[in-house]
Formats: C-alpha cells, sequence, structure tokens
C-alpha cells in the first residue's frame, strides 16, 4: 500500500476541482496558481473534452493532478484503466468501492505493479444520493451505514482512503485509523455561496474533524479573483 502524502502545507491540502469546459478557461486559472499551494482535479467533463493531454500539461507545470474518473467497471477494466491514469503520472486516482472487494484488489495489484504510483481512493455513497435514491436501487440502510460499511471493504482491499462529505471524517478515521486518507468535497468558506452543495462546513472546519484533502471547487473558480480566494482559504486554515 502506498503511502499518503503528508504534507505540512496547508495549502496542498487544497485541491482545486477544474471544472471548466475547455482547455483555454482551464489555463487561464492553471497559469494564476502554484503548485506549491494546492493540487488540481480534472473530472469527467473535462477529460472527457480535452484527454490526457491536458492532464499531462498540468503535470509538467508541476502540479499533482487528482484524476476524478470514479470507475467501476469489472475488475480487468477498472485494474487496466487505473495503470493508464498512472501511467499518465498522476497523483490520485479513484474507483467505486461498490464495485467490490475483487475490483478494488485488481486495481491495488495494478497500481503496485507501476513505476509511479498514485495514491487509490475509494468512491462510497454519492452525497447526491438520498435514503430513498438507495432504496430504490436495493439498499435498504441508512446511507451513512452503506458509506461506513463501504469504506471499511475499500481499506480492507488495499485502498489509500475514500472520498467523503466533512460530516463522516470523525466517524471514519475513528473506526478505520487516522492514516487512511479522506478527501472532503462539500466544503465551503464562511460566507461564500453554497449552489447545489447540501451539507458544507468550512475549510478548517473540515481539517479540523481530520479531512486530509479538501476538494473546493466554485468558491475559488467562480470567483472574480481566484488567486485571492486561494489565499484566503490558505490563510483561514493556517490558523487551526
Ligand atoms: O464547486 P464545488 O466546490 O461544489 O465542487 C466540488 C467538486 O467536488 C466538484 O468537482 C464535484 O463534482 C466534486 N464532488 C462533490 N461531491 C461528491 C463527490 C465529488 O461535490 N460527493
Amino acid at each position: 500500500m502506498s503511502l499518503v502524502n503528508e504534507s505540512k502545507i496547508n495549502g496542498a491540502k487544497i485541491i482545486v476541482a477544474l471544472d471548466f469546459k475547455d482547455e483555454a478557461s482551464t489555463m487561464a486559472l492553471v497559469e494564476k496558481l502554484e503548485p506549491s499551494l494546492c493540487r488540481l482535479k480534472v473530472g469527467k467533463e473535462l477529460f472527457v473534452r480535452c484527454g490526457p493531454e491536458l492532464v499531462k500539461k498540468l503535470i509538467n507545470k508541476g502540479f499533482d493532478v487528482f484524476l476524478d474518473l470514479k470507475f467501476h467497471d469489472i475488475p480487468n477494466t477498472v485494474a487496466a484503466a487505473c495503470q493508464a491514469a498512472a501511467d499518465m503520472g498522476i497523483w490520485m486516482v479513484n474507483v467505486h468501492a461498490s464495485g467490490g472487494r475483487k475490483m478494488m484488489q485488481f486495481a491495488r495489484e495494478a497500481i503496485d505493479k507501476c513505476e509511479h504510483k498514485p495514491l487509490l481512493i475509494g468512491v462510497t455513497i454519492l452525497t447526491s444520493l438520498s435514503r430513498q435514491d438507495i432504496a430504490e436501487v436495493g439498499l435498504d440502510i441508512e446511507p451513512a451505514e452503506q458509506v461506513l460499511r463501504l469504506a471499511r471493504l475499500a481499506r480492507d482491499s488495499g485502498l489509500d482512503g475514500v472520498v467523503c462529505s466533512p460530516q463522516e471524517v470523525r466517524t471514519l478515521k475513528q473506526e478505520l485509523g487516522q492514516d487512511f486518507c479522506l478527501v472532503t468535497p462539500g466544503v465551503r468558506p464562511a460566507g461564500a455561496a453554497i449552489g447545489d452543495q447540501q451539507r458544507v462546513m468550512t475549510p478548517s472546519e473540515a481539517l479540523l474533524q481530520g479531512s486530509d484533502y479538501l476538494v473546493i471547487g466554485r468558491p475559488i473558480t467562480a470567483s472574480p479573483d481566484p488567486v485571492m480566494a486561494l489565499d484566503n482559504i490558505i490563510a483561514e486554515c493556517s490558523l487551526t
């Protein structure tokens, strides 16, 4: 199992979600950012539009890149996709924990064979799903209970951590150990627009709960001054 990067720089705990439609608007922001202060997340929309070339461009600029493609398929296919992602030189990749133990173990083994080993993170229950939504697909269980079950399975299958809501961090750290990496979206600086996120915490609250990395998009990307927005978040976190 690879070691979780224990950076002491609070800013490097912030992963900026690059939810842009094209390379030009992505690079307009990235040119203003510093790899020592933040990492970058490339999700499905940007990846489908701009592909591995853009990811490599970000890496060549010195950034750690989280490739947020949430792989979920048969074990062989997911393992091959993880290997392809690792070969790109990314820092973090994720798979759906509901793909099961074998799928996650195959992903782990594939990454362990790579020269460059990204952190392998599991997705538990998407925060967009309610109790009723998961009941409709056959899971008659509280979402929080299912999150814990999947996070435990992810850890036992050799994953480095999971994506979770800041509200789940304390319990998951207690149940799964301090070294299990927790990556949390749903973070909003005090006074920022909540948008479509449901249950939010401020960056410093999330870090105090024990989050290892904070995924923050619109409070930075939609700000008239993204660099100042990031600096303010880092300053707030440094006080914790
Ligand atoms: O703009 P905002 O800060 O809400 O962006 C959060 C990012 O984290 C988005 O890229 C979103 O897709 C991602 N995400 C999330 N909730 C999850 C998983 C990922 O908001 N449960």
